[in-house]
């Protein structure tokens, strides 16, 4: 069985891909409902959430932890591999290693929370593989909220004019490359390539996946069973989550007290 976490529903975006890539492996997701969002809080409680989060997944069999989170990578991955006696996977280095793969004119943007773009964590990774890309990062505080409560259609008017402010330097910087730094982003990628046509999108948490893949290797079969929690109610996540994941979740989330 494999761990996932994330401060709400953005971690999904890693499960779907982690279930292409292990089909027949159990997989425990939980969504931090109740705290989210990380993004606008400080290190220390998101090193804080970060290690109670693993602490909750770690009481199941698991055989590695995937911190799905843009912010929980760049902020509190040392702290959780600390402690962890079983593999932790990040989302920022497959991404930056992604990124620089596919950037052309190596003019990157990278789009995040606050939290993460203050960690400078993607910046750091793409300049370690190459010191001559030249990065653009902003953070994008709104997403998170637009996502969670469901402004994700692609003709969403509220969600394009803050894509439209925010993504704005992007265009004015030319970058041909964007990493969805954060792994609500890719629900409204869309709305985003709308505003940044012909941008490629980095997807962190696909990119997750195939890190994941790299560090414990192929499938245990176990039944392939697929277990949420969440730290609020249940309703709320159940609805946007099956949209999100193309079939029916509900009944199959809990809620958890940490
Ligand atoms: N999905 C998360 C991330 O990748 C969390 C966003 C938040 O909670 O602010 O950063």
């Amino acid at each position: 069985m494999i761990g996932i976490f994330d401060s709400g529903l953005g971690g999904l975006t890693a499960v779907r891909e982690i279930r292409k890539l292990y089909p027949n492996e159990s997989l425990v997701y939980f969504g931090d409902t109740g705290r989210v969002p990380y993004g606008t809080r400080s290190r220390e409680t998101i090193v804080k959430y970060a290690l109670e989060d693993y602490k909750f997944l770690r009481s199941f069999g698991i055989r590695a932890v995937v911190a799905a989170c843009g912010t929980v990578s760049s902020t509190a991955l040392d702290e959780l591999k600390a402690i962890s006696d079983i593999p932790v996977v990040g989302v920022v280095e497959g991404a930056a290693e992604a990124a620089a793969e596919t950037s052309k004119n190596r003019k990157i943007g990278v789009i995040g929370t606050a939290a993460t773009v203050r960690s400078g964590a993607f910046e750091r990774a793409l300049r370690e593989i190459d010191g001559s890309i030249e990065v653009t990062s902003v953070a994008c505080p709104l997403f998170v909220p637009l996502v969670e409560y469901g402004f994700t259609s692609p003709d969403d008017e509220i969600t394009a004019m803050a894509c439209e402010r925010y993504l704005k330097t992007m265009a004015e910087k030319e970058v041909d490359t964007l990493i969805l730094g954060c792994t609500h982003y890719p629900i409204i990628s869309s709305v985003i390539s709308k505003v940044l046509p012909g941008v490629k999108l980095v997807d962190i948490g696909a990119e997750s996946a195939k890190r994941l893949m790299k560090v414990i290797g192929g499938e245990v079969a176990d039944g392939g069973e697929m277990r949420y929690y969440v730290s609020d109610d249940t309703s709320m996540f159940e609805q946007s989550a099956s949209v999100f994941m193309g079939s029916n979740i509900s009944g199959s989330v809990q809620r958890v007290e940490l």
